[in-house]
């Protein structure tokens, strides 16, 4: 890998690391997309059937086989830096690991209701923050580099990473 990005839901990770890799000209990988192809179900429907906890294991199976590869930027998914094992691979990792961060107002603007979103579904702008500040120890465990997104166009912050992998 040339680039991981962190971050919870809705702080751009997926819409960036396309950016990255277009002006990049590097492959792209979202780990979402790829549970997705190896599930051969949507994310909501595998938590459904399968519960967070078969959901939890697809995803660190898939992490540990994309970090394999030399090449390329990986987007997470929010709760990948959250389990003890993925969290040390992450930190292990040579690929620099860049955390992108959004207030809880904007999350839940982006992300309230999504459906394709079991764990955002129900939260609220406080739920949001709670979530976020747990989730904090982990991503700055493994962040080489944060970056505050509000009021940043992707374009900014894509820009902002360049500068950083230079
Ligand atoms: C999750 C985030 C989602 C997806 C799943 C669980 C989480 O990815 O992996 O719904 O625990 O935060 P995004 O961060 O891409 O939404």
């Amino acid at each position: 890998m040339e680039l991981i990005l962190i971050g919870f839901m809705g702080s751009g990770k997926t819409t960036v690391s396309l950016l990255l890799g277009e002006m990049l000209n590097t492959p792209v990988t979202d780990l979402d997309v790829e549970i997705v192809r190896r599930a051969d179900m949507p994310i909501a429907d595998i938590f459904a059937q399968n519960g967070e906890p078969y959901f939890r294991q697809l995803e660190h199976d898939t992490l540990a086989e994309i970090l394999k590869s030399d090449q390329g930027i990986l987007a997470t998914g929010g709760g990948t830096p959250m389990r003890p094992d993925n969290l040390a691979m992450l930190k292990d990792t040579p690929t620099p690991v860049v955390l992108l961060k959004a207030s809880a107002t904007e999350t839940l603007r982006r992300i309230g209701g999504d459906n394709g979103r079991p764990l955002a579904q129900s939260l609220d702008e406080k739920g949001i923050a709670d979530m976020q500040a747990q989730r904090q120890v982990n991503y700055n465990a493994c962040a080489d580099l944060t970056i505050k997104t509000d009021g940043l166009s992707p374009a900014a912050i894509a820009k902002e990473i360049i500068s950083f992998l230079n």
